[in-house]
């Protein structure tokens, strides 16, 4: 395991596990095998509805709480709702979350980034995050922000290496954590043939190159898997370094290619999801 320090001292693992699409029985399951298998960060969130379930796994798992990261995600709907974060705590059964993001750039996201403040002053959230911000949107929270965020998520992998905003964040020193690392498991990116020949060259597989080469770039990445097998793989990656030519190598697939576009049709969208987060089940069959 290696970890990134953030712009507040705090240290995250390069690499976790991520949750979306996991029904609440499947992100139990993952996040158990994730933590028995050597991985420290679990990537949960309000609207993945699997709170209740990645809670009871790292109750289940027995490993110290100071030994996890965990990351979760406030979602639009709850933005104005002065318990949201003490509910999520709840839902998790826990009694701080080491990074707390918020998941859209909808609703009052100006009023939830000043109460994941205070939050934080009171220690219940050690780091805050913001996902799928542009570059004029963190500019804004930035403008008003007491503790600057420490971490922006958003989509990123070999197609699409998000270098314009790196420029812009590396100043004030906030990390990128990507999702869809391997492009939502797209084949055609995780066959291309660098992979392979640098996966031949290591005894490892092309996934393992493709996480190997985001942690080196100073990406955090939350693969997702519902595998063991691939949980299991995905945390096998820091017994080799990739070369400055091989990474360069793999830089040039960068062709802006992404799975994700992010519309004002689709933030209203969200804006007017209010799922009952605190009725979700905790995946005990
Ligand atoms: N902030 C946001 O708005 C946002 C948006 C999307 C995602 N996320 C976060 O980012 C995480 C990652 O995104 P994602 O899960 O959608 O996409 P991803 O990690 O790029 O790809 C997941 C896909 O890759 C497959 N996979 C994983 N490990 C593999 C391996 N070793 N070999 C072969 N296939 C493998 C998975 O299948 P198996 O299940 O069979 O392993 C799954 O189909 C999410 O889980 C979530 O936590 C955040």
């Amino acid at each position: 395991m290696e970890f990134f320090t953030l712009n507040n001292g705090i240290q995250m693992p390069k690499s976790g596990l991520g949750t979306f699409l996991l029904t609440p029985k499947e992100a139990y399951d993952s996040t158990l095998t994730a933590l028995k298998c050597g991985v420290r960060h679990i990537d949960t969130a309000n609207g993945y509805m699997n709170e209740k379930a990645v809670g009871r796994a790292i109750k289940d798992s027995g490993i110290d709480r100071s030994e996890i990261f965990v990351t979760t995600k406030l979602w639009p709907s709850v933005y104005s709702d002065e318990n949201a974060i003490s509910d999520t705590l709840t839902r998790l059964q826990l009694d701080y979350v080491d990074m707390l993001i918020l998941h859209q750039p909808a609703c009052d996201y100006i009023h939830a980034y000043q109460m994941m403040e205070e939050v934080y002053k009171n220690g219940k959230v050690k780091a805050l995050g913001l996902s799928n911000f542009s570059e004029e949107k963190i500019q804004e929270i930035l403008d008003i922000a007491q503790i600057k965020p420490q971490l922006l998520t958003v989509e990123c992998h070999p197609y699409y290496v998000q270098k314009k905003l790196r420029e812009y964040l590396a100043p004030h020193n906030i990390i990128i954590e990507a999702w869809y690392p391997l492009g939502h498991g797209d084949h055609a990116m995780m066959d291309e043939p660098v992979f392979t020949k640098l996966a031949e060259k290591y005894h490892k597989t092309p996934i393992q190159i493709i996480l190997r080469w985001h942690t080196q770039y100073g990406t955090s990445v939350i693969p997702g898997s519902k595998t063991p097998s691939h949980i299991e793989e995905n945390n096998a990656i820091y017994d080799f370094t990739l070369t400055e030519e091989e990474m360069k190598e793999i830089d040039a697939l960068d062709c802006g290619k992404h799975y994700y576009t992010q519309t004002q049709e689709l933030l209203d969208k969200y804006a007017s999801m209010a799922p009952d987060f605190n009725g979700q089940d905790d995946g005990k069959e």
